[in-house]
């Protein structure tokens, strides 16, 4: 009887998250629309003479402009795999081998990067996002080959008396940050789990190191609160944590809607790869008070504490991110806070989705409003490649 009445319960909770979901957003139109866009991108990319520079990535648009900034495919550049990830998409929501051999040759452009030293943590996405859609689409062994080898590669930069990735060996000596963990970096460990689950002499080593990198993070890179440092700094001989600090959010004990954003996926995806009860536990915190803070349409202030809420610009990026983990997160959580976490997301769709985030026929992008550095002053309240990526991959969730 008890069970009956769960199931029932159970049932009208789906029932509820279903008809919700056909009421406020349509994921296969919207996909189409994403289609439509990245069709008019490519027909940009084409030059007089019909051919397109494949190592030249769309990037992100600025408010005056109507194309792509494309930045080149070099190892300084963490965003050159979102593109190549979003035909990646295209691809899977359409079938279109047009789509697929373009997908292809952006990608080809990426594969220096597991034949070079590691500049930073962001091998990571720049391959994952690439080559690992690639591979799970096509399970082309070429690809396969350099995912491992590019795992090997991130892995060089662990240090193992900290326990992290070494994030930014870049700014050791300019901030005297001698160890450097960013919360972005938790991203870089699904390319370690996967590389640890498809072979190489590494396995266990890459999977160790990642499980390292998520405990020690999940200690000391959050307050009590369970909102976020945007980096960890770590002595290199102790192996002790210094301090936590912020590079791209408004200040060292705030919020940074982007780091919190990566942190809940990353936790998410940690979970799916260990299955270890105690990251589900913990990420459904690092959710909560991201959830609680957040304005009511879903798409949060570039930072919780930005001093001009609620004029402060929002970032899309981060509510693309956040809207995609948490499909994957209600799907390990049955019950009502899974049914909470869909709808949750649900909402961050519908609002990315509307007049107010899309782009439409304004710029060949799927999004505007996002914020990629704003104590730096680059890339506020533009169209960001990122964006776009984790937009698509939650719609395809829904697909
Ligand atoms: N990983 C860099 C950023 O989120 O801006």
């Amino acid at each position: 009887m008890k069970n009956i009445f769960i199931s029932a319960v159970a049932l009208l909770s789906v029932l509820s998250v279903s008809s919700f979901t056909l009421k406020t957003i349509n994921p296969d139109k919207d996909l189409r629309y994403c289609d439509k866009q990245i069709r008019r991108t490519l027909s940009d990319l084409r030059s007089k003479n019909g051919n397109i520079d494949y190592t030249m990535m769309p990037r992100d648009i600025s408010k005056n402009m109507s194309s792509w900034h494309c930045s080149k495919a070099v190892k300084e550049e963490w965003c050159s795999g979102f593109w190549p990830g979003v035909l990646w998409y295209d691809y899977e929501a359409t079938k279109d081998v047009k789509i697929k051999n373009e997908a292809e040759k952006f990608t080809a452009s990426l594969s220096f990067l597991s034949k070079i030293p590691a500049y930073d943590h962001d091998l990571g996405f720049l391959i994952f996002t690439s080559y690992g859609n690639g591979y799970r689409l096509t399970r082309r062994a070429d690809y396969k080959k350099i995912i491992i080898d590019t795992a090997d590669t991130l892995a060089t930069l662990f240090n193992p008396r900290v326990g992290t990735i070494l994030s930014w060996p870049r700014e050791v000596k300019p901030r005297n940050w001698p160890h450097n963990t960013i919360m972005d970096n938790m991203m870089n460990l699904e390319i370690l789990f996967w590389a640890a689950k498809h072979g190489g002499k590494r396995q266990k080593y890459l999977y160790d190191i990642a499980v390292s990198h998520a405990d020690k993070t999940m200690k000391y890179q959050f307050r009590p609160d369970y909102t976020s440092y945007h980096v960890a700094v770590y002595d290199t001989i102790t192996g002790n944590f210094i301090k936590g600090v912020t590079h791209q959010g408004y200040s060292d004990d705030s919020m940074w809607a982007r780091g919190q954003a990566w942190a809940i996926y990353g936790f998410t995806m940690v979970y799916r790869e260990t299955k270890d009860p105690k990251y589900l536990e913990f990420v459904q915190h690092v959710v909560d008070v991201y959830l609680k803070k957040l304005p009511a349409d879903g798409i949060p202030y570039w930072d919780f504490s930005a001093p001009d809420i609620p004029d402060a610009f929002r970032d899309a990026s981060a509510a693309a991110i956040v809207a995609s983990a948490l499909l994957e997160l209600s799907g390990y959580l049955p019950g009502a806070k899974g049914t909470l976490y869909e709808k949750e997301a649900l909402k961050m769709l519908k609002t990315l989705s509307s007049p107010a985030y899309r782009c439409g026929k304004r710029n060949t992008a799927f999004l505007k409003h996002s914020v990629g550095n704003m104590p730096a002053g680059t890339d506020i309240d533009v169209s960001i490649i990122y964006a776009d990526y984790y937009y698509m991959e939650a719609l395809l969730r829904l697909h």
